[in-house]
């Protein structure tokens, strides 16, 4: 078996959210199963930020990409551009990075104007490659709107071809994120060298949803937890996609399994541990908490609040995206402040998200803290040195924070949704049996009310240790369930395209 992924972050190279650990750690468990003929390709932008490791062993390859990208020519009249390939094995993985100074040397991942023509870059740019290089693959695994662009342009463009036009190759592709969908009006077609009419456009749309496109054409589709792949299928957060998400799952496989599942992510525990964790003033484990307290005097101190105070501090982490809620905590915040809580806030991304945290942290900065950055060690930091981890998201396709906190014996408190409903056991619903606080409603009541029957429970000392010590046993660990998930259906993916096409027309994809 052979597996090509394709992605828009991986970290450590590049990462904005969640994405880039799971294409990273994803990749890497694959490469232990002993399943694989060769370790993962991963593709990914070569942006302006990633740095390779000084002496890194890298290979070029530099491939002709057809396609508006570049001055026409007699052989390209649609024009092409040259793209070098620089492929490095690291991390348990071949790293394969598109280098392509005018769609990626820029400062940041997302938001240009022209993304669909980067990333639909992306997308040729593999497939180009794949081709040169003539090695059959089984799997192109691809993450996200962003690199869906590489089954779709496939179709359009590679039907046919030795290596990566045969029908029988497959394609998985994974929805980390619903809401964004990669829509490209009719004028915009030309930038993916596309035109209205051409068949992986739907007939008579607007324009082509990228995602759409490619939950349409992707052999198999999966999201990255079981509750959210069933939420996904109705209006309220299938994002004008649960027609189209339907029209998947109503088809099956050769197994008579679904074409559209959800698989929970995994969490690496070695990258994730608190007792080796080299951010941590105090290591500590599930046997040995005494560092916990180490690290909470350290977190404390660095932000500015009076370590003495045993109060509850509340720590939160993510994307500045209307998403993860942190307006939510934002309104809550008096109510949670007058209960004696403290709050440790870090994000990056919009900033009109922080601004209520700004306006807070100043009126009460022994009480309420933003640090408005992207900070490994900080976040790591907050894990740790927290009392309880908020994570009031609207919806969660899966959620690493919550994983992260149980793991550092820091009780979540999130809303039940998505992912976060797949990994956290409600301790109020199930006492003496929960890992955190779980909530139904995502308003600042529900949060504070969870926070408030957090708080409770924390006075009952030997309890509260009994419940952190349940969170640490947790095990979401990658090689436990999720990497064996992917395989299968890795090799039910490769089945399906390797069968005959079913008689008559095949139906297409509602539109979106
Ligand atoms: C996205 C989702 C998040 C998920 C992550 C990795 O960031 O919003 O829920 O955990 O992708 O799959």
């Amino acid at each position: 078996m052979r597996i090509v992924s394709v992605a828009a972050e991986c970290e450590p190279w590049a990462k904005a959210g969640g994405l880039g650990d799971v294409v990273d750690a994803l990749a890497r468990s694959l490469g232990r199963t002993g399943a694989l003929d060769q370790p993962v390709d991963v593709f990914l932008p070569a942006y302006r930020s990633v740095v390779l490791p000084p002496g890194a062993a890298v290979e070029t390859l530099t491939v002709t990409v057809p396609g508006p990208y570049g001055p026409a020519t007699g052989a390209h009249p649609n024009g092409s551009a040259n793209v070098v390939i620089r492929s490095l094995l690291t991390h348990g993985y071949r790293l394969r990075l598109v280098d392509h100074p005018v769609a990626f040397d820029r400062d940041g991942i997302y938001g240009f104007d022209d993304d669909p023509w980067r990333f639909g870059l992306l997308g040729r740019a593999v497939l180009e490659t794949l081709r040169a290089e003539g090695q059959p693959i089984d799997l192109l695994h691809v993450h996200d709107w962003h690199a869906s662009t590489t089954v779709v342009l496939r179709d359009r463009f590679y039907a046919g071809d030795r290596i990566v036009g045969q029908r029988s190759l497959a394609t998985l592709l994974t929805i980390h994120n619903l809401a964004y969908h990669g829509w490209v009006g009719l004028p915009g077609l030309a930038s993916l060298g596309l035109a209205p009419g051409d068949r992986v456009v739907a007939p008579g749309a607007a324009g082509i949803d990228l995602l759409w496109a490619g939950i349409e054409r992707a052999t198999l589709v999966n999201t990255v937890s079981p509750t959210f792949a069933a939420e996904a299928l109705t209006p309220a957060v299938g994002f004008g996609l649960d027609p189209t998400l339907q029209w998947k799952a109503d088809q099956a496989d050769l197994a008579g399994r679904p074409r559209f599942f959800g698989i929970l992510n995994g969490i690496d525990p070695a990258v994730w541990d608190p007792a080796t964790d080299a951010d941590l003033a105090a290591p500590y484990s599930a046997l040995d908490l005494a560092g916990k307290a180490g690290c909470r005097a350290d977190l404390l101190e660095r932000v500015g609040f009076d370590p003495g105070d045993d109060g509850p501090v509340l720590g939160m982490i993510g994307r500045l995206d209307p998403q993860k809620g942190f307006d939510l905590l934002a309104e809550a915040a008096p109510r949670l402040l007058a209960s004696g809580a403290r709050l440790i806030v870090q994000g990056s991304g919009d900033p009109a998200l922080a601004a209520p945290f700004r306006a807070l942290a100043q009126r009460r900065p022994d009480r309420i803290v933003l640090n408005e950055r992207f900070d490994r060690a900080m976040a790591r930091r907050i894990y740790a040195g927290a009392d309880l981890y908020v994570m009031p998201s609207r919806f969660e396709p899966c959620g690493q924070g919550q994983m992260i906190a149980l793991r550092y014996g820091t009780p979540p408190v999130v809303h039940r949704t998505g992912g976060l409903a797949d990994t956290v056991v409600d301790e109020y619903l199930h006492p003496g049996a929960g890992t955190g606080f779980v909530f139904d409603h995502p308003t600042a009541d529900g949060l504070a009310w969870a926070c408030e029957q957090a708080f409770e429970a924390r006075g009952d000392a030997a309890g509260w240790a009994r419940l952190v010590g349940r969170g640490m046993a947790v095990d979401n660990d990658w090689a436990s369930g999720p990497t064996a998930a992917y395989l299968d259906a890795a090799r039910r993916a490769v089945a399906l395209a390797a069968a005959p096409p079913p008689a008559g027309r095949r139906s297409r994809a509602p539109k979106p």
